[in-house]
């Protein structure tokens, strides 16, 4: 197995990925499909489909069926685009590039964008909650009340909370980290979490998978931020440079970009090492963490 195979899957999840959304989101009639014309804006308009990724590749691990990885990771994904619109909201981060193109509220209003983002959230939750999810309504009800916690104010909103609070505050190491595993990590985790829930995982097996996204999702924001910094605007598809003109709090802020990197590389290798248990079948996971790592978008 090579790098090419883990783009190919990639890729191949990301289409199959949109085309599942597509199916989730059609257009409707009258004036209240604009919120759905919004939603369908920022979920079908690209983005790595890392998470869906994850959730797929984790589920693979368990012979899950197709059908069900991927409305799971679908659900996943809108929670991520949601979280995405309201990031980009003048009382957040003020970006009007996303993706490539304009931010939600910069092609629709500011009111859309968050109705946009408060109707991604809840479909969420209707699609796990769906009978076509899973016929187990114990695994139903697991994939709801992960994603719930891990969406949030124990996950992604109370980091987002932080980060907003940081901007005023200096914070330290291990309050950055809470921070960023908190705002990127919960939900990386729970995409991993996804897979072992609807394959019945063994606690053990859990456990791995959790060590293993636990360090992915700190390596990943690393990255961003790195990004932030060295990235090439026209490739990440938003803009760059903001990070330290907003002050945030970012560990290329705290150590600098190169024990930065040092640090995402270290936690890249220490999530592809929790794998072992799984072998051969681990082998794509092992290497999209140290691609977590290596992006330029
Ligand atoms: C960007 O996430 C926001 C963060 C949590 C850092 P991604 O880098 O996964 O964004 P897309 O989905 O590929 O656009
Ligand atoms: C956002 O982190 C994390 C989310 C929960 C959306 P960033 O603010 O660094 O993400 P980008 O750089 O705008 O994608
Ligand atoms: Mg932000
Ligand atoms: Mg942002
Ligand atoms: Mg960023």
């Amino acid at each position: 197995m090579s790098s090419s195979d883990l783009k190919k899957a990639l890729k191949a999840t990301a289409t199959e990925v949109t085309r599942v959304l597509d199916d989730l989101l059609p257009m409707g009639e009258g004036p209240e499909s604009r919120v759905t014309e919004a939603m369908r804006y920022t979920a079908l308009a690209g983005g790595k489909r890392i998470r869906p990724f994850l959730v797929v590749a984790c589920a693979d691990l368990f012979s899950v069926d197709r059908k069900s990885s991927m409305r799971a990771a679908a659900a996943i994904e809108m929670v991520h685009c949601y979280s995405l619109i309201h990031d980009d909201l003048p009382a957040m981060d003020n970006d009007d590039l996303r993706r490539g193109k304009p931010t939600c509220h910069i092609k629709f209003d500011e009111a859309t964008a968050i109705l946009a983002g408060d109707a991604l959230l809840t479909k969420s939750f209707e699609v796990l909650a769906d009978e076509k999810t899973h016929g187990d309504a114990r695994v139903r009800c697991d994939l709801v009340s992960a994603l719930a916690l891990a969406s949030g104010e124990a996950g992604m909103v109370g980091g987002q909370m932080i980060d907003l609070f940081a901007e005023d505050h200096k914070l330290k190491m291990p309050e950055i980290t809470r921070l960023q595993r908190m705002k990127t990590g919960a939900l990386i985790a729970v995409a991993c979490e996804a897979g072992a829930i609807l394959g019945k995982a063994s606690e053990n097996a859990h456990h791995v998978l959790h060590a293993y996204a636990h360090d992915v999702g700190l390596a990943f924001q690393i990255a961003d931020d790195l990004l932030d910094v060295e990235g090439d605007e026209k490739k990440v598809g938003k803009k760059t440079g903001k990070d330290a003109d907003a002050g945030k709090a970012t560990f290329v802020s705290l150590l600098g970009v190169v024990r930065a990197r040092e640090q995402a590389e270290l936690l890249a290798d220490q999530a592809a090492s929790h794998l072992d248990i799984f072998e051969e079948k681990g082998k794509l996971l092992r290497e999209l963490a140290h691609y977590v790592v290596n992006r330029s978008a």
